[in-house]
């Protein structure tokens, strides 16, 4: 079997990172979540006063930063500077906050250069935005995830609910087409279906049939 690279892309809380994981599994390949990399930096600047709107401190910032995807059991583990923020990078401060973080151009290009180095090996399933359209633009498949915003906000509201954490369904949905809205928006790098990438909508799929979908498309080149 070839080892391929998989780019999943799409809008926030599509169910990207849940299938990307499951397909990752399934072929032992490695599984790169690099909106997580866009929350690290995120939570540092916030912690530290940094600016959101001050690209030069933030492109400092991340320069000294160390950002590290650790596979474990019990699924990703995120460590920013070693310490382990797997949790505090799913906070509703950063997540209402990343999209002005990951707008800068020195920040995508530093953050790209990144992730291009981590799934330099091939093996490899990552996901985001700008996976199929600049991180790996060679890579052999391409998916990209929508669902309807009424979905999409159900979904997330139905995990913060499992969690134990206190959610309103229609602040979601505005905090969901907001990431949306600014995702889409901005200059560089956009959240952009790519020309060859192939479009899921699972708005009325489970997360298996999802699955099993990109696997198919998988098997077509491996
Ligand atoms: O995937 P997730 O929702 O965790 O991503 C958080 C944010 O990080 C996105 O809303 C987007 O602003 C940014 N991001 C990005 N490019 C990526 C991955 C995430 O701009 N490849």
């Amino acid at each position: 079997n070839k080892n391929i690279a998989i780019a999943i892309d799409g809008p926030a809380a599509a169910g990207k990172s849940t299938v990307a994981k499951i397909v990752a599994r399934k072929l032992s390949y490695i599984y790169i979540d690099t909106g997580a990399m866009y929350r690290a930096l995120t939570l540092k600047a916030t912690n530290n006063n940094v600016e959101l709107n001050d690209e030069s401190s933030l492109a400092e910032l991340l320069r000294e930063t160390s950002i590290q995807l650790k596979q474990s059991d019990d699924g990703q583990r995120v460590l920013l500077d070693g310490e382990d923020v797997t949790l505090d990078i799913r906070s509703q401060n950063v997540t209402n906050n990343v999209s002005y973080v990951a707008k800068h151009p020195a920040i995508r290009k530093e953050m790209v250069a990144r992730q291009q180095s981590l799934a330099s090996k091939r093996g490899v399933v990552m996901d985001g935005r700008d996976i199929g359209t600049h991180v790996l633009p060679d890579a052999e498949v391409k998916i990209f995830l929508i669902a309807s915003v009424e979905e999409r906000a159900k979904r997330r509201y139905e995990e913060n609910i499992q969690k134990g954490f206190p959610s309103d369904l229609e602040e979601l949905k505005k905090e969901i087409k907001q990431r949306d809205q600014i995702d889409s928006k901005r200059d560089v790098a956009p959240l952009l279906k790519a020309e060859d990438a192939i479009e899921i909508d699972t708005t009325s799929l489970s997360i298996d049939e999802v699955a099993q979908k990109i696997l198919t498309e998988v098997s077509k080149k491996i």
